[in-house]
């Protein structure tokens, strides 16, 4: 007996070794065992079709009708793009799902459930796959993935809306359905490296995705696993920034991407979209600031969502002066999003840049530190969103938290020197001067 989860992994090594036939024998032992494991079923008709095997096509729908019903409408979308891709008829996947997850179902709502997938712990039997396959193999699987589940009648009365696109009209919702674009990955395969342009979205369909930052020396920073369901992606198109971070398969990976078409056929509803996009993306740059700035190193989780709740956020238009050189320091910022130039006022009134603060940077600490006033302007160069922390809340924090203010002290030393090299000033103390 081996673990479900084992059994998976090693039929998708098999599968990408291109011994199809013992993959799919290894995603029979599978739906036997567990008939509700829509993946394996998937998995079977893949094999299926990459052996030439006509019956892959019913299991694909087989398998995209159970999920339909099941709660799990981007597994059947996957179904529905390879029917396509092989030039079969999805249309009815296409239409159940509609019905079902469009703006006017009536299955989509409050005590929504999802037939969950096994234990990835149980055990099953599995056969010896070095051994030659019995001659039924293939049909004997085919006929097992495609028939799993019919005697099944206990469904979900009410399943969950697929975030963002429930949400548009029923037209909008079926174009953006013809335009997904499904990308199937492999363990450890990048979908997105961070620093690189990007202009489309993605949801996960089936897998396991990691996401991480990449610190100046390399160092990665795990933000988050994402599975079926999740979205990514959306950050940069947001932004029109580069990649935030990085994404990685974990497992064999099934998206679904949102690229200029998909953003082209929902044009009329674009707004709908960004909105519940922003609302991603705001959740996690919190988190990822939690996770990646000094600032909230020294603290505990939940200290740290304590410290979050005691700033304010603020967004800013372009333009926006949210420090003005020569003002009393207010207290401490951090860039949410967005992007802020730093510049400092030359005896000629003309104003000299510093430098451009993004996502993460912390800024306002000099006067603060030195209780002296404000030493440069910095306005938003484009829609920024920065969250604020009162100059005696951060008097309270500096104070006890020693990281916090050598942190902060470090940061307000080297853009000391900086500005004093860019303003071509001596950084040296008048009486420590050499003279030549
Ligand atoms: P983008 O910046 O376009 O590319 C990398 C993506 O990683 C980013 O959009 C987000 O979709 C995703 N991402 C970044 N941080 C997190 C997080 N904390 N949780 C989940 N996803 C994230």
């Amino acid at each position: 007996m081996v673990s479900l989860g084992d059994v998976r992994r090693s039929a998708a090594t098999l599968f990408s070794q291109g011994q199809h036939l013992a993959a799919l024998r290894l995603y029979d032992a599978i739906v036997a065992a567990a008939p509700l494991d829509y993946d394996a079923r998937i998995r079977v008709a893949d094999c299926a079709l990459a052996l030439g095997d006509p019956g892959a096509a019913r299991v694909y729908r087989a398998a995209g009708r159970f999920c339909i019903q099941a709660g799990h409408p981007l597994p059947a979308l996957v179904c529905a793009r390879v029917l396509e891709a092989h030039g079969g008829d999805a249309s009815e996947l296409i239409t159940a799902l509609v019905a079902d997850y469009g703006s006017e179902s009536r299955r989509v709502g409050k005590f929504a459930a999802r037939i969950a997938s096994p234990d990835e712990a149980l055990a099953i039997e599995i056969p010896d796959v070095r051994q030659p396959a019995p001659p039924d193999a293939l049909a004997t699987a085919v006929a097992r993935a495609e028939h799993a589940t019919d005697e099944l009648r206990d469904y979900p009365e009410a399943v969950h809306a697929i975030p963002l696109l429930s949400a548009l009209s029923e037209a909008a919702f079926r174009r953006v359905l013809q335009t997904l674009v499904l990308t199937r990955l492999p363990a450890g395969a990048h979908v997105i490296r961070e620093g690189e342009p990007g202009s489309s979205f993605f949801f996960v369909a089936g897998g396991e995705l990691r996401v991480y930052a990449t610190d100046g020396l390399g160092r990665q920073t795990e933000l988050a696993r994402l599975g079926e369901g999740a979205v990514f992606g959306e950050m940069a198109l947001l932004s029109a920034q580069p990649r935030s971070a990085s994404v990685e398969c974990v497992t064999e990976v099934d998206l679904l991407e949102v690229g200029r078409q998909s953003l082209a056929a929902l044009a009329d509803e674009l707004a709908v979209v960004a909105e519940a996009l922003h609302g991603f993306t705001r959740e996690r740059l919190l988190g990822n600031l939690m996770a990646t700035s000094p600032l909230f190193k020294p603290f505990t989780r939940m200290q740290q969502r304590d410290l979050l709740r005691r700033f304010t956020s603020h967004d800013v238009a372009p333009g926006t002066v949210v420090i003005r050189e020569g003002e009393e320091g207010r207290g401490l910022f951090v860039v949410l999003s967005g992007e802020l130039d730093v510049s400092r006022r030359a005896s000629d009134g003309q104003g000299i840049p510093l430098g451009g603060l993004r996502t993460g940077d912390v800024f306002g600490e000099m006067s603060l530190l030195r209780d002296a006033p404000t030493t440069a302007t910095v306005v938003a160069t484009r829609h920024a969103t920065v969250l604020f922390l009162a100059r005696e809340y951060v008097a309270r924090i500096v104070d006890a938290v020693p990281e916090i203010r050598s942190y902060l002290e470090a940061l307000a030393e080297d853009r000391e020197i900086d500005n004093q090299l860019l303003l071509g000033e001596d950084a040296a103390p008048a009486d420590e001067r050499i003279l030549i």
